[in-house]
This record gives structure tokens, C-alpha cells and sequence, in this order.
């Protein structure tokens, strides 16, 4: 009796070992933290879906860092984290939400890793880039910030000592941006005289990519950057991502990846990263456990 009950444990916990997933390394947004309660639950919240380790990646002091910090430092940490963690030595997801999906974005392309990041997810990610300050579309106050950004972004001064300036990109100024910009022109692999064929190598050996866009998303403009689309010169017009030279080229391996059936470009409704937790056992877990 004895006996049969422990191979009916033992059996127990074999399935339970085979359902598990791969662990997720999980990277917040602009402004957060690992300890704020949001991320926590979030993190948790994916650990039990995949049946998995999954940890936020903390970056320097987590808000203060997420803001003041050059965009190439922060990914620099980020890698040294995921590199260290003994969790990730095999195979793993990566998540990132807002300004951290550039970070998880890293991870995948310029990161040497032991293990191979095998699922992509970026939230609301400004994956091609934002073009005006957060919430500053209108009004005096946000003239004037939007023209410090515009015509002072560049600086290295901003590049050094703000994050986000690490991805503005400004359509009506290309060449200063791609010489200027710390991080962004190099993830997305846009240099030409830095283009890095590991980064399309490591980018299409993901199993899965999924880029989830806000529906009405006010913080990142254009809102679309969340699918790699393109603002153009007259900042109205928006490219869709299958149009850019970017795509066309294939200068990350997104064509592909995508041609292979292997990308999702999802939209949720709602303003940036204003989700309900159904979603992770819904759409995220699902996602993170193929
Ligand atoms: C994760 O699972 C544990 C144990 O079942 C539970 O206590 C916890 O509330 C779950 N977390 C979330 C965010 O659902
Ligand atoms: C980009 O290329 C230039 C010129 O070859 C080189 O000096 C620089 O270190 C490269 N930067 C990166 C990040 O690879
Ligand atoms: C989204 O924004 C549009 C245009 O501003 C508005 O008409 C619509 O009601 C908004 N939808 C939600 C779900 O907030």
C-alpha cells in the first residue's frame, strides 16, 4: 500500500515537472519597481501560470534608475543580471513592460546569455521609439518641454542622465538620432557601420515573439511604436511595421520571425499598461508555456 501510494506521488510529481514552463525574467516600466506592488503581483502572477522561477530584474534603485539613468546602462546591468542568475542558465522567457520591454528586447538580441531566451512578450513597449514627452501633446508648459526634447534630446548630457532619451526618436531628424542616440539605433540594429548579424541570429532563434499595443495608449506617442511602426517626418503619419525599411530589411530578424508564423501582434483596449490580471492566465501564460 505503502509503496503504491509513493509511485502514485512520484508519478504525481512527474507530470507536474513535465507541465512546468521555463522560467521568465520579468522587467518593469518607467518609474516602477521591483517591490511596488503591481510588479509583485505581476511576477507571481506568472510564476503560477507557467508553473515556473520567474523574477523582476531590479535595475539600479528601480524608480530612480528607471528615470535618471542612461538607457545603455541600464541594459548593460540587466544583461549582467540575466547572465548571473543561475535560473537562467537553460533555456527562459523574457517579459518586459513599457521601457523594460526594451530592456527584455536586449536580453533576446545583444545579451550573451548562457541559456536561450526561447519567448519573447513586450507591454507597451516603445519598440520603434517615442516621439513627445509622456503625456505632453498640448498646452504651453508641454510646448516648452517638447521643444527642450526636440531640439536638446540628442545632448549627452540627456542621453547620460535620462532614460527615456536612450529611445526618443525624432522622424524629422533621423541622422541625429542614429548618431546620437545611445541605445535604441543599436537595438534595433539601424547603424550601419554597427549593424550586428548576432543580433538577427538571436532574435530569430526565439521559439515565439508577442508585441501587445493599448488600444489608448496616452503615454507612448505614437502608440503604434508598441508594433514597430513608423512616425513619419510630419508626425502624423504612421507606417505600418511590413512597410518599413526596417521590416524590410529584416535588420532584427522580425520578417523572419514573423513570416514563420512565430510573431503575434496584439492589441489590447485601454490606456499604457492599464490591464486586468485575466490577461496573464488568458493570453501571457498560454504564450509563455509553448
Ligand atoms: C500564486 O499561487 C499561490 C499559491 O497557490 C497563491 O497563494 C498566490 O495568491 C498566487 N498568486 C497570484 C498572483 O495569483
Ligand atoms: C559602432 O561602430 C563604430 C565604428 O566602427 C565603433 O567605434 C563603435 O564602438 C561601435 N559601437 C558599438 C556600440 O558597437
Ligand atoms: C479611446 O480613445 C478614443 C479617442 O480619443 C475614444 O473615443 C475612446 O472612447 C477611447 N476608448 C477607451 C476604451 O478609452
Amino acid at each position: 500500500m505503502r509503496s503504491v501510494s509513493k509511485s502514485l506521488i512520484v508519478i504525481a510529481s512527474l507530470a507536474l515537472t513535465s507541465l512546468a514552463g521555463v522560467p521568465t525574467a520579468i522587467f518593469h516600466g518607467f518609474g516602477d519597481s521591483c517591490i511596488f506592488p503591481g510588479m509583485w503581483e505581476f511576477t507571481d502572477q506568472i510564476a503560477n501560470v507557467t508553473n515556473a522561477y520567474a523574477t523582476c530584474v531590479e535595475i539600479g534603485w528601480g524608480t530612480t534608475t528607471s528615470i535618471f539613468e542612461n538607457f545603455e546602462t541600464q541594459a548593460e546591468e540587466a544583461c549582467r543580471k540575466v547572465q548571473a542568475d543561475p535560473n537562467f542558465q537553460g533555456e527562459f522567457n523574457v517579459v518586459g513592460l513599457s521601457q523594460g520591454g526594451l530592456l527584455a528586447r536586449h536580453i533576446v538580441e545583444r545579451c550573451a546569455t548562457q541559456g536561450q531566451p526561447r519567448n519573447l512578450i513586450t507591454i507597451g513597449a516603445p519598440n520603434f521609439g517615442v516621439s513627445a514627452s509622456p503625456h505632453c501633446f498640448s498646452g504651453m508648459f508641454c510646448d516648452m518641454i517638447n521643444y527642450v526634447i526636440d531640439n536638446m534630446v540628442y545632448f549627452s548630457y540627456l542621453q547620460d542622465n535620462i532614460g527615456p532619451a536612450g529611445y526618443f526618436r525624432d522622424p524629422a531628424d533621423l541622422t541625429t538620432y542614429l548618431e546620437y542616440s545611445v541605445f535604441l539605433p543599436y537595438l534595433n540594429n539601424e547603424r550601419a557601420e554597427n549593424f550586428t548579424q548576432s543580433i538577427n541570429n538571436r532574435f530569430t532563434g526565439l521559439n515565439g515573439a508577442m508585441f501587445i499595443m493599448f488600444s489608448n495608449d496616452t503615454m507612448i506617442y505614437p502608440k503604434e511604436t508598441a508594433w514597430f511602426y513608423q512616425l513619419e517626418a510630419d508626425y502624423e503619419t504612421i507606417t505600418p511595421v511590413t512597410e518599413t525599411e526596417f521590416y524590410k530589411q529584416d535588420l532584427i530578424g522580425l520578417k523572419t520571425l514573423n513570416e514563420a508564423g512565430r510573431v503575434q501582434f496584439v492589441e489590447w483596449t485601454g490606456d499604457h499598461l492599464q490591464f486586468s490580471f485575466d490577461k496573464i492566465n488568458s493570453v501571457l501564460g498560454p504564450f509563455l508555456n509553448k
